[in-house]
């Protein structure tokens, strides 16, 4: 992990509350592994005090590049999105564990709302993945996954675009197709995927989003139960990224 002053290229509203983001750090860019993410301090002051951990969407190591995608939801990502080209973001990253990258395996990715952001990355990296994408009603970010796979389906709750529905209707249709199951979205699509994979004997490793506060390891905000049910684990180092039999999803 390390501290990096990083220069913005470009940041923008991609849809409703979501924005994108282009940094360039040669650190991040090199060294980033698909599910990492990065802690950026929002603003220059104390308030808000803590950095706000944001997934890394996508690398360009050729050009120092990193995206990342973002939502809205509270004063440290409002001030986010005050900054513009060619202003400078303090950066610790990057950081948790990342996904294990099986090559010869039959694998599917499925995503929920702006948990499709460490996604990316990940289809990139695996090159043959099936994608399940699913979205209230707005879809984002459906051309750059379609750089990484021939194999999307795209679901909306209202079913204004892709078919109507949820993406774990499909990936259960499907699930005997594959060896490997990636996620990362809302706790309860979470909880459908690990079970559903579970019930089969399918390999599944999820992206568990939490709050934090120091992202290394020091002050257990971002703690969550483990499977055990005797101990925690901490997302921000023992994740974000789990083995599903690894933590309890359970409410
Ligand atoms: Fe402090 Fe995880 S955010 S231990």
């Amino acid at each position: 992990m390390q501290r990096d002053i990083c220069r913005i290229l470009s940041n923008h509203k991609v849809t409703g509350n979501i924005y994108k983001m282009v940094i360039e750090s040669r650190i991040i860019s090199k060294k980033a592994l698909p599910g990492q993410f990065i802690h950026i301090k929002p603003g220059d002051g104390y308030d808000p005090l803590l950095r706000r951990p944001i997934s890394i969407c996508d690398l360009d190591a050729d050009n120092s590049q990193v995206t990342l995608l973002y939502r809205v939801c509270g004063k440290g990502t409002r001030l986010f999105t005050h900054t513009k080209t060619g202003d400078f973001l303090d950066v610790l990253g990057p950081l948790g564990n990342g996904f294990p990258i099986f090559h010869s395996k039959r694998v599917a990715i499925i995503g929920g709302g702006i948990g499709i952001a460490p996604l990316l990355y990940l289809s990139k990296e695996l090159i043959e993945a099936e994608v399940y994408l699913g979205f209230r009603d707005e879809t984002y970010m459906i051309e750059d996954f379609m750089k990484y796979s021939d194999n999307i389906s795209i679901y909306t709750e209202d079913g204004s675009k892709g078919n109507k529905g949820y993406p774990i209707e499909a990936l259960e249709r499907n699930i005997r197709s594959y060896d490997v199951v990636y996620a990362c979205g809302p706790k309860i699509m979470l909880r459908a995927v690990k079970n559903l994979c579970e019930e089969n004997h399918i390999e599944c490793y999820i992206s568990m989003e939490e709050r934090m506060g120091c992202g290394i390891g020091a002050c257990l905000v971002c703690a969550c139960e483990s499977s055990s049910n005797e101990e925690y684990k901490k997302v921000c180092t023992d994740g974000p990224v789990f083995n599903s039999k690894e933590v309890n999803l359970d409410d």
